[in-house]
């Protein structure tokens, strides 16, 4: 697998998956450029997610998300992370079942969520005392919409990230 392959591959999947240590670990292994939507956000917008919904709220968040995306899509291929909600805007799912990209759901459960995240305070969607509900909630509309559009799923599980990348590298291979 490289550049030459010509297509990105997208990393989906819900808050606290691995998607942006996973993605960077992958492009650093198959010398690809690594975007991670919510960074590169962050980086346009020059503050963090969280004061984007505090100001905008997540209608303002979700537009500038799409926007992103659009965007990092016409770079040449790249690794792109993208955050847990990116399947939830329609848009986002046409252009990324258009673009012919490698999908990769990193499929977890709220169980491993919650362990993962457990020390989190930046995540906007998780700033509430029944967390445990939210994520259960989220996953139930949410899962079938990664599923629908990925083209390999793997099964995060207690393997380290870096395994997780070797995994899914071996697809390239
Ligand atoms: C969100 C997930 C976050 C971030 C924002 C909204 C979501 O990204 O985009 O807080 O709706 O699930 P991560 O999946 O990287 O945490």
């Amino acid at each position: 697998m490289s550049a030459s392959n010509n297509k990105h591959i997208i990393l989906i999947g819900p808050m606290g998956a691995g998607k942006s240590t996973v993605g960077s670990i992958m492009a650093h292994k198959l010398g690809l450029s690594f975007y991670d939507v919510d960074s590169e956000l962050e980086k346009r917008c020059g503050v963090s997610v969280n004061l984007i919904f505090e100001i905008e709220k997540e209608k303002g968040f979700r537009l500038r998300e799409t926007q992103m995306l659009k965007d990092l899509m016409l770079k040449s291929p790249a690794i792109i992370a993208t955050g847990g909600g990116i399947i939830v805007t329609d848009k986002n799912l046409e252009m990324i079942k258009q673009c012919q990209c490698d999908v990769i759901y990193l499929k977890t459960d709220v169980k491993q969520q919650l362990y993962r995240l457990r020390k989190d305070k930046k995540r906007p969607l998780l700033q509430f005392s029944d967390r445990k509900q939210r994520l259960i909630k989220m996953a139930e509309i949410r899962n079938p919409l990664y599923g629908s559009i990925a083209t390999i799923t793997v099964r995060t599980g207690h393997q380290s990230a870096h395994k997780m990348a070797m995994t899914i590298i071996k697809h390239y291979l």
